[in-house]
This record gives structure tokens, C-alpha cells and sequence, in this order.
């Protein structure tokens, strides 16, 4: 018992020591032991049930929530497609499809949906979301399609295409350009 204690206390001292340098970035173990810290400590909801069916129903359901309040982070798809600014959050939004996220109890991901993670730019859907929708979400979660299958987010892709257009406007033939200005968009 007392050995367990203090392997307890090693992880915690781990965790101050990751939270106190933010400015490197974190090895694999000690991005595993967050990773692990985070799925067993602070995140709460592990042993919760959902209580929805496990039907592709259910998880159409849960998908028109999500296109609904998680896409403008996370992609149609979970996996970021066509969100530009996705890699540049803080700590990145995360792949909803990785081994990390799926890692998770389907309790543990409401308790996500429900409590967000601060200080990260993953809010909470508490008051917003019911419960049973969050639960039909984590359904969506567990059922994603594959990566891109479902194209970028409308709102992004009216800014992709204006910049597409842009850009192939200044290959205008009564303008031509230097090679090296077309390059460096
Ligand atoms: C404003 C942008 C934003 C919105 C909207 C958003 N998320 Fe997130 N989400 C994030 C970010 C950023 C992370 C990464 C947080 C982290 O790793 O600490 C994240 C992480 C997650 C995770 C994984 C958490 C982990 O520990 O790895 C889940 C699950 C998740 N989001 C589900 C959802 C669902 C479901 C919705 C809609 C109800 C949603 N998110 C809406 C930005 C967002």
C-alpha cells in the first residue's frame, strides 16, 4: 500500500514538471503518463453507461448534433478536415478518430462534451446540449466515416475557394507574373 502511494505521487510530480515547461515539447513518455493522467484522473464519467442504443439511428442522430455544434473545430469527419486552424490551437484539437480519443470510455467522452477541457479551447455543452444528445454524439464518435469522406465545413470552404480565386487571379494571362510570386501563397 505504501508502495502504491508513492508511485501515485512520482506520476503527480511527473504531471507538475510537464505543466511547468510548456515552452519544450514533451517526450512520448511523458506525453504518455499526461495522456494516462488525463484519462484516469481528471476526467471524470469513466463507469457512466450510455444509456442510447447502439444503432446507426442513433448515431445519425448524434452526427446531426455534432455537424451542428463540433464541426467548426473538429470537421465533419472528427478528424479535422478542411478546419484551418486546427493544428494551430492550443493544445491542437484533437483527432477524434486517434488510438488517444477512442481510448476513452463512452462516459468519459460525455464527461468531455458536458465539461470541456480548460484552459484548452475545448468548451462545454452543460445547459446547451441534453443529455441525450450528448450521449447520441458519443454514438456519432465511435461511428466516424473515414478521414475527408465528407469534405470541409461550408464555412471554410467559401474561404478556401475565395482564396483559390485569388490566387488564379493573379495568373490573369494579361498580367503575367513571376514565377516565385505564384509560389509564395
Ligand atoms: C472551439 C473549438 C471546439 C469545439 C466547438 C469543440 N471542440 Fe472538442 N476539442 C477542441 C480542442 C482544442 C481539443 C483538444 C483539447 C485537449 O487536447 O486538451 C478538443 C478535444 C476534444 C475531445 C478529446 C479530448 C481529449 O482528451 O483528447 C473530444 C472527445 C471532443 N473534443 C469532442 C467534442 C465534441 C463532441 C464537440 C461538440 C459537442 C466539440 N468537441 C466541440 C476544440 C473544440
Amino acid at each position: 500500500m505504501v508502495g502504491m502511494k508513492s508511485v501515485h505521487l512520482s506520476v503527480f510530480a511527473v504531471a507538475l514538471v510537464i505543466s511547468g515547461c510548456k515552452a519544450s515539447a514533451p517526450g512520448s513518455l511523458e506525453t504518455s503518463v499526461a495522456t494516462e493522467l488525463k484519462q484516469n484522473v481528471t476526467i471524470g464519467g469513466k463507469d457512466a453507461k450510455n444509456p442510447t442504443l447502439d444503432t446507426p439511428d442513433i448515431a445519425h442522430e448524434g452526427q446531426e448534433h455534432f455537424m451542428h455544434h463540433c464541426q467548426i473545430c473538429h470537421g465533419y469527419d472528427g478528424q479535422n478536415t478542411g478546419v484551418p486552424f486546427a493544428e494551430k490551437m492550443s493544445p491542437p484539437v484533437a483527432d477524434l478518430k486517434s488510438k488517444d480519443v477512442q481510448g476513452y470510455t463512452d462516459g468519459q467522452m460525455k464527461w468531455i462534451i458536458e465539461n470541456g477541457i480548460g484552459p484548452s479551447g475545448m468548451p462545454g455543452w452543460k445547459g446547451i446540449l441534453e443529455e441525450d444528445e450528448m450521449w447520441k454524439i458519443v454514438r456519432y464518435m465511435r461511428h466516424l466515416p473515414p478521414k475527408g469522406s465528407l469534405g470541409m465545413p461550408d464555412i471554410f470552404k467559401e474561404e478556401a475557394e475565395e482564396h483559390q480565386q485569388l490566387k488564379s487571379g493573379k495568373t490573369d494571362e494579361s498580367k503575367p507574373h513571376s514565377h516565385t510570386h505564384l509560389h509564395q501563397h
